[in-house]
């Protein structure tokens, strides 16, 4: 491949779209160009290096049993609105009618499509399992299209489906593939964290997501530094803190004008935010809710959907307070107070010497006690954690860290094959619903999160298990014919060993050449410039920077060695 300006558009200036490093290095080495919000042009390296990863993918998932099929992009509407989905996508599907009025989505997955390709005829257990997978584009209208291939609105996504008889086979295809998941991690040089999560819009009951602990990851996770313990933050579980509240006190009202803020409060009365009951006030399918936790933690909202069992709720709003004129809002305490649904968070259990509203404009109470004062009834773990709570598992502490999830893998059991009417028939001849497993990985995402986790200063730095290329040929001097032709006939010697290089004969000053080298991050560069004088070409690993001398005549051979060294 011929770096011109055609086919390797670098740019020198940060773009204004890139708010992060890898989305600004993909556009600036020339990788893609974005279109529209969320919507990308794959270059020649960009889609190279793409096509690396899903050939990784596609390793990994025939390895673990499945068979590639190609579904289509274009979805009738019918077996979304069978699965209920056509309503509960919303705005996130693409939607659009044909020319005879007729209602289709642009499939942001796959769920429903292929419960029908497999359900055609009713398969005996006999035919089962079976793994079936796909590497597609999807779409989906994101609310923020953002990071360039972190958050696109039209991407790739490996997705995969298996079907089985009975639950204890699809836990052994769900092990298999969460392996896969693994490997293609691992090959692709990221770390990752394999973290419980929630089943949102596809529902079933286990769930496992697969993170890289990145600054730049949208999602939160929780993991334990001794066990293998990692949850997403929407779901994780800790020890119920040990240290909230303080000694046991009378119980004393005080004045506190204005102050409502843990802290104000806190900080009025001498004592730190582990000494104050926090409340806030919910209104939940159009009725209030007060939930207290410890003022040093805040709710957290996914688990007060969990404990809730809806999302319908939202934090009162001023013009919502007639709703309920039993709550003080800034002075809402738990000592008295009734004509309002209560939640407590389980470490106010027994908690003592605590501060509170006390349901009066102006007033706290000093000295509140569970079981003496109030009692913390219903329950429910809706507090969000904090960095070093304890683990319940092990007693090990726990770390709070953002995370990009590149991969996810569900049980949706019988959701979809109860609603679209997918049954196999058992040993006894009977019809049942097939049992299902959903398995998604990101390539594009995985892309990019590549790039995220290696590069410096200068620019990428592609492991070469998904470089687009495995090295590029810098010609200094293009007007010297010796120049051109030892790198004309080194790059054919390359193609014979199966290494095809990039060849930069840009007629441009040597800095430009080596500075986008190391921006477009090929695992090795050779330059071949003055050293030719003493037979000699200068060779570089990128990810070390180390570099040395080698004869031309056997820089082939070293640059393959250099290759297989290279990370
Ligand atoms: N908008 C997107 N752009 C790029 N990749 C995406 C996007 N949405 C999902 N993916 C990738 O597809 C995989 C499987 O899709 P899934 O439906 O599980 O994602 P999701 O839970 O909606 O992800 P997210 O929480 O990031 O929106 C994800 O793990 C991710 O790698
Ligand atoms: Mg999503
Ligand atoms: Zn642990």
């Amino acid at each position: 491949m011929r770096f011109s300006r055609v086919t390797v558009p670098t740019l020198k200036e940060k773009p204004a779209e890139a708010e992060i490093s890898s989305h600004e290095l993909l556009l600036r080495a020339g990788m893609m160009r974005s279109v529209a919000a969320g919507i990308y042009t794959m270059l020649p390296l960009g889609s190279r290096a793409l096509g690396k990863i899903e050939g990784i993918v596609r390793e990994e998932m025939n390895a673990a049993g499945a068979l590639e099929v190609v579904l289509p992009s274009l979805h009738p509407a019918e077996p979304w609105e069978c699965s209920g989905r056509w309503q509960a996508y919303g705005p996130e599907m693409m939607r659009m009618k044909d020319r005879a009025g007729r209602d289709f989505c642009l499939a942001p997955t796959a769920e429903e499509l292929i419960n029908m390709t497999v359900g055609r005829t009713a398969p005996s257990y006999r035919d089962l399992p079976v793994n079936l997978y796909q590497i597609q584009t999807k779409f989906r209208d994101e609310i923020r299209p953002r990071f360039g291939l972190l958050r696109g609105r039209e991407f790739r996504m490996k997705d995969a489906y298996s079907f089985h008889a009975d639950a204890e086979d699809l836990d052994r295809t769900y092990r298999r593939m969460y392996e896969a998941y693994s490997a293609v991690a691992r090959r692709c040089s990221l770390a990752v964290k394999v973290v419980e999560a929630a089943t949102g819009l596809i529902g079933g009951d286990e769930s496992h997501e697969f993170m890289v602990v990145s600054d730049v990851g949208e999602d939160v996770l929780v993991y334990c530094e001794n066990c293998d313990y990692g949850a997403n933050a929407e779901l994780e579980e800790h020890k119920p803190g040990v240290t909230f509240g303080a000694d046991s006190q009378p119980l004393e009202e005080v004045a506190t004008p204005s102050l409502v803020t843990v802290e104000e409060v806190a900080d009025f009365l001498g004592v730190t935010a582990k000494g104050v009951l926090k409340c806030v006030l919910y209104v939940v399918g159009g009725e209030p809710l007060a939930v207290f936790v410890p003022g040093y933690r805040g709710v957290s909202e996914a688990k007060l959907a969990k404990a809730l069992r809806t999302t319908d709720f939202h934090v009162m709003r001023e013009d919502e307070r007639e709703l309920c004129t039993a709550v003080t809002p800034g002075f809402t305490g738990p000592v008295g107070l009734e004509g309002v649904r209560l939640l407590f968070d389980l470490e106010v259990k027994g908690a003592k010497g605590l501060v509170c509203g006390a349901n009066k404009p102006d007033y706290h109470l000093k000295g509140a006690q569970e079981g003496r004062d109030f009692t913390a009834e219903p329950l429910a773990d809706v507090a969000g954690v904090l960095e070093g709570d304890l683990c319940l598992r092990c007693d090990g502490a726990l770390r709070i860290a953002r995370g990009i999830e590149i991969g996810h893998i569900f049980k949706p059991g019988t959701k979809y094959s109860s609603s679209l009417k997918i049954e196999f028939t058992d040993r006894d001849g009977v019809l049942r619903p097939i049992i299902m497993g959903t398995y998604g990985i990101g390539t594009s995402r995985l892309l990019q999160t590549v790039v995220e986790q290696h590069h410096d200063e200068a620019g990428i730095r592609w492991p070469k298990a998904v470089a687009p290329l495995p090295v590029e040929i810098i010609v200094v001097a293009p007007e010297r014919s010796e120049q051109t032709e030892a790198a004309t006939r080194l790059e054919s010697e390359l193609m014979d060993l199966g290494f095809e290089p990039l060849l930069d004969d840009r007629e441009a000053s040597p800095g430009v050449k080596f500075n986008d080298a190391d921006l477009v991050g090929l695992p090795v560069q050779v330059v071949v410039g003055k050293k030719l004088a003493d037979g000699k070409v200068d060779l570089k690993t990128r990810y070390t920077g180390e570099r040395r001398d080698v004869p031309l005549e056997a820089a082939a051979e070293e640059i393959e060695r250099t290759i297989a060294e290279a990370p």
